[in-house]
């Protein structure tokens, strides 16, 4: 865990003499730098569902605690449980956040790792185990995609970003942003820019955030702004996260990415995505299978608490979509980078 501790963005954190878990609440960023100390499983989920943590990656992670939390509090309640509680919290974990896979394959993760511990003495120390390790990998396979995406990108860009993709979002080091971080270290960029990702938010409070922490030349756009700038030859990439990945290479990603990527497309710039193996699911043939998640009106016509819109208004608030995957250029992931035709590609990152 040497590399996690030393990280500057730390946003999830077991705390081993107390058993909980400590998360940077993200809603409350940047004005507020507030963690949030949780206890119990149901705890985890509302922090999920309410995206104090957010980011596929990092809700994956947090699904996993989350898991190690429940096989704590069953424990208390009766030494030997029914083992299917586990499966049905997870199942519950899942429902927070139906697009991202990230949670899906975690809690998966956790349930087989669960059903293998026999005898079942240890299971609750074994499980936190466990989360510590996909924490851990998370970010160790962010760290790998990050150098092999550093390869990918052109010399002297200035890249384009949607959404968060830095620690906040992942195991601690970051996907998109992490590519941006190896490159700027790299001396290959001239700096960022960052779309401020309605409705949340995700840009203008996160990854600037972030990017003005790691020091690197970063400029906040409104979302409508991207293809002027494009037009003007002041972006020369586009680099975003994935929260799913068919096996065809189609993605959903944060609402807004889709229109980046035909974009792009029109001025000739290249398109990347940067997402772990975690996020490629083999199951979904293509980007119409991948259920895209909804959530409340409240998130578009409040912000802060102050009402900013009709109040009466029917809103249609998407938190992502989907891009088809013969607008990108390249998948770069921790297995090396994949490019069309991505049937092929992907299956052959995956296998080996
Ligand atoms: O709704 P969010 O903030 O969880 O959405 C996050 C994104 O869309 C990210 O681009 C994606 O999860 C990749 S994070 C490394």
């Amino acid at each position: 865990m040497s590399e996690l501790s030393e990280n500057a963005i730390n946003p999830i954190k077991w705390i081993d003499n107390h058993g909980h878990l400590q998360l940077l609440d993200q809603s409350k960023l940047p004005q507020e730098e507030k963690f949030l100390y949780l206890n119990t499983w149901e705890e985890v989920f509302s922090a999920i569902r309410d995206m104090k943590i957010r980011g596929a990656p990092a809700i994956g992670v947090a699904a996993g605690y989350a898991l190690a939390l429940a096989c704590f509090q069953l424990k208390q309640v009766k030494e030997e449980f029914d083992l299917n509680r586990i499966a049905d919290i997870g199942f519950s974990l899942i429902q927070a956040r139906p697009t991202a896979v990230n949670l899906k394959w975690a809690v998966e993760r956790m349930i087989a790792k669960s059903r293998m511990l026999i005898p079942r003495k240890d299971l609750a120390a074994k499980l936190l185990e466990e989360a510590k390790s996909i924490h851990l990998e998370s970010y160790e396979s962010d760290v790998k995609l990050s150098e092999f995406g550093a390869d990918v990108i052109p010399r002297g860009s200035s890249v384009l970003t949607h959404c968060n993709t830095g620690p906040l979002a992942t195991g601690g080091f970051g996907t998109a942003l992490g590519v941006i971080r190896k490159a700027w270290a790299q001396g290959k960029i001239k700096g960022v820019i960052s779309t401020e990702t309605r409705p949340w938010f995700q840009g203008s409070r996160l990854t600037m955030w972030e990017l003005n922490k790691f020091g690197i030349p970063s400029t906040l756009i409104v979302d409508s702004m991207a293809g002027y700038l494009m037009s003007r030859g002041e972006i020369q990439c586009v680099i975003v996260g994935a929260d799913r990945i068919a096996s065809n290479g189609d993605v959903a990603n944060k609402i807004g990415t889709f229109s980046l990527a035909v974009l792009a497309k029109e001025h000739g710039l290249p398109f990347y995505v940067a997402a772990p193996i975690t996020t490629i699911d083999l199951d979904k043939n293509n980007g119409d299978e991948i259920p895209i998640e909804e959530r409340l009106a409240e998130e578009v016509i409040i912000v802060k608490g102050i009402s900013i819109g009709v109040q009466e208004s029917k809103v249609l608030n998407m938190a992502f979509d989907i891009t088809p995957s013969k607008y990108i250029t390249s998948i770069i992931t921790d297995n090396g980078v994949a490019s069309a035709p991505y049937n092929k590609s992907i299956k052959e990152l995956i296998i080996g």
